[in-house]
C-alpha cells in the first residue's frame, strides 16, 4: 500500500514561550517562526502580548513584539493603512492584512501564520516570486494602438469608468491569491483570482486597444479556466472585492466575442 507523509521539515515544532510579566490584560499571539536557510523545522513561538499597551490592530501586536520581545520575528508592513498590501498574512485561520484584523475580534489565542501555498522566505514572509511574474504576463498596464489624442488625455465617460469599478481598488496583496484551491493544486498553470481580477481591469477599461489579444492570451484550459467558481478568493478579500465576479466578466467577454 502506498503511504504518504509531509517531508519530515513540513511538521511544526512546539517553540519559543516569552511572558508578558506583570501585564493585566494579556493576549498570546501563536507565531509561525521558520528559516529554511537554518535546516531547523518550523516552529510555533508563543507570545504574550500585554494589550494595555499595546495598538489596536495585530500588526501593532507584531511590531510590539519586533521591537519589545524579539528582534527576530520577520514579517513585512509598510503603509499600515491597508493600502500597500505587503502585511498580507493568515490570521486566525483567514487570509488577511495584519494592519486591518483588530485584535478585539480574535476569540482566544491568536494564530498567526504566513499566507499558505507559498514558499516561506522566512517566518510570516512568503515568495511572492510566482504570483509577481504572473501579474507581468498579463501585462497590467494601458496598450494602445491608435495616436495620443492631441490634448493627451483618453478620456472615459463616466458609465465607462464605472466598470472599473471593484477592480482599480485591489492592492494586490493576494490574500484571494493564496486562498483559491485551484491555484493551490495548479499554480504553476493557473493564473489565479489576484492576476485575473488585474487581466479584467484592462480588459473592461475602453481606453485599452488590445482587448482582443489579452482574451487570446487567456484562452487557455489552465489560466483562466481553471477557476470552478469555489468563491474562498471573495469571501477572503480584505478590501471587499469579488474576484470570481471579475473572473466571471472575462468568460462573458470570451462568449460574446464567439456571438
Ligand atoms: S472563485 Fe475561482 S478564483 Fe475564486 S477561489 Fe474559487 S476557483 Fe479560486
Ligand atoms: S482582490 Fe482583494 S484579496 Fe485579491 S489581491 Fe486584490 S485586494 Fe488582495
Ligand atoms: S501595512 Fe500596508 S496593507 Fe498592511
Amino acid at each position: 500500500m502506498v503511504e504518504f507523509a509531509l517531508p519530515a521539515n513540513s511538521r511544526v515544532q512546539p517553540g519559543k514561550v516569552h511572558k508578558a510579566a506583570g501585564a493585566k490584560r494579556v493576549k498570546v499571539f501563536k507565531i509561525y517562526r521558520y528559516d529554511p536557510d537554518s535546516g531547523a523545522n518550523p516552529r510555533l513561538d508563543s507570545y504574550e502580548v500585554d494589550l494595555d499597551n499595546c495598538g489596536p490592530m495585530v500588526l501593532d501586536a507584531l511590531l510590539k513584539i519586533k521591537n519589545e520581545i524579539d528582534s527576530t520575528l520577520t514579517f513585512r508592513r509598510s503603509c499600515r493603512e491597508g493600502i500597500c498590501g505587503s502585511c498580507a498574512m493568515n490570521i486566525d485561520g483567514t487570509n488577511t492584512l495584519a494592519c486591518l484584523k483588530p485584535i478585539e475580534d480574535i476569540k482566544g489565542e491568536a494564530a498567526v501564520y504566513p499566507l499558505p501555498h507559498m514558499p516561506v522566505v522566512k517566518d510570516l514572509i512568503p515568495d511572492l516570486s510566482l504570483p509577481y511574474a504572473q501579474l507581468a504576463s498579463i501585462k497590467p498596464w494601458m496598450q494602445t494602438q491608435s495616436p495620443t489624442p492631441p490634448d493627451g488625455e483618453r478620456l472615459q465617460s463616466p458609465e465607462e469608468r464605472e466598470k472599473l469599478d471593484g477592480l482599480w481598488e485591489c492592492i494586490l496583496c493576494f490574500c484571494c491569491q493564496t486562498s483559491c484551491p485551484s491555484y493551490w493544486w495548479n499554480g504553476d498553470r493557473y493564473l489565479g483570482p489576484s492576476v485575473l481580477l488585474q487581466a479584467a481591469r484592462w480588459i473592461l477599461d475602453t481606453r485599452d486597444e488590445m482587448t482582443g489579444e489579452r482574451l487570446d492570451a487567456l484562452e487557455d484550459p489552465f489560466k483562466l479556466y481553471r477557476c470552478h467558481t469555489i468563491m474562498n478568493c471573495t469571501k477572503t478579500c480584505p478590501k471587499g472585492l469579488n474576484p470570481a465576479k471579475a473572473i466571471g466578466a472575462i468568460k462573458e467577454k470570451m462568449i460574446e466575442r464567439r456571438l
